[in-house]
């Protein structure tokens, strides 16, 4: 069994729900706030760990108390945090969220996670069949380090490019698998695309990334499922008919369903199809870290 390594952010989520998102310079009434666990890194730990890989988490956290209520929850959740320092003079990774209509808007101040360093991601001794797993919310150098060192150890590489930014093809060089929504798509392939466009242009859209042929793309489609190239044959797996209270976290729950699922020796096709059933529950819950389903959950809905 492999193991799964996960670089990346932990923020505490300032969560408000209202009826309807604010226009720019709009003020808007809101129903409740709420203080969910968040982050994309921990989000996708978490998923992993509760979907049964051993998993560890290399990030950083504020000496705050946002900082002391992370590390609990993360503990509580089975994920290792023996490499998630605590870091004086700064405060922990922050993002303010509105939700309406199951809609989100995010502002993500890293705070900590900017912090997280080459250095940090050294301390990991990865091996054959374990899988690494990074996203955009901490310094995209610290990625590079950290899947170089996978990659010598022929550890599998996930890069979730989100949020969406700019990035070398050195960098996308050392990805195995890249699992992003049709805004990054467009962003690392520079050009437009919109949640409405037809299958055939995401595939085409994906062809023409600066990536070696033999890379998995999984494009998450939102409600629409997930379009696959494995070997550069596309495949969709279709989502599931549910009802989204907050989809907040459900491309983390992906990325981390499907790292658990290669940790634990399955095959592609059979992990993507989880992964988009744990998505799926995901999405029916409220809250990023907290919305993520056990192995049972998943086993229940297909059956
Ligand atoms: O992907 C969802 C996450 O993005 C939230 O938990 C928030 O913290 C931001 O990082």
């Amino acid at each position: 069994m492999g193991r799964v390594f996960v670089a990346g952010s932990i923020n505490m989520d300032v969560v408000a729900t209202a009826t309807r998102h604010p226009r720019v310079g709009e003020t808007v009434a809101g129903n409740a706030v709420h203080y969910f666990p968040g982050g994309k890194g921990a989000n996708q730990a978490v998923a992993a760990a509760k979907l049964g890989a051993s998993t560890t988490l290399i990030g950083r956290l504020g000496t705050d108390a946002f900082g002391r209520q992370l590390r609990t929850f993360l503990a509580a959740q089975g994920v290792d945090l023996a490499l998630v320092k605590d870091t004086a003079g700064t405060h922990s990774g922050t993002a303010i969220i509105t939700i309406a209509n199951a809609d989100n808007t995010i502002v993500v101040v890293p705070g900590a996670n900017a912090l997280v360093s080459a250095d940090d991601v050294a301390a990991p001794v990865l091996a054959k069949g374990d899988v690494a797993v990074s996203q955009f919310e901490i310094p995209l150098p610290t990625i590079a380090a950290f899947f170089k060192r996978a990659r010598a150890a022929q550890a599998t590489t996930i890069l979730n490019p989100a949020p969406a930014m700019a990035c070398s093809p050195e960098l996308l060089d050392l990805v195995d698998i890249l699992i992003l929504n049709e805004t990054e798509l467009g962003l690392l392939a520079q050009t437009e695309l919109h949640d409405t466009d037809e299958p055939a242009r995401f595939v085409e859209t994906a062809r023409r990334l600066p990536t070696a042929s033999d890379k998995i793309i999984c494009v998450t489609l939102g409600k629409r499922g997930v379009l696959a190239l494995v070997g550069g044959e596309p495949s969709l797996i279709a989502g599931r008919a549910v009802k989204a209270v907050d989809t907040t976290g459900a491309g983390d729950c992906f990325v981390g369903a499907l790292a658990a699922q290669l940790a634990n020796g399955n095959a592609i096709r059979d992990a993507l199809g989880y992964a988009n059933a744990a998505a799926s529950i995901c999405v029916q819950r409220m809250g990023a870290a907290p919305s993520m389903p056990t192995a049972a959950e998943v086993a229940a809905l297909r059956g």
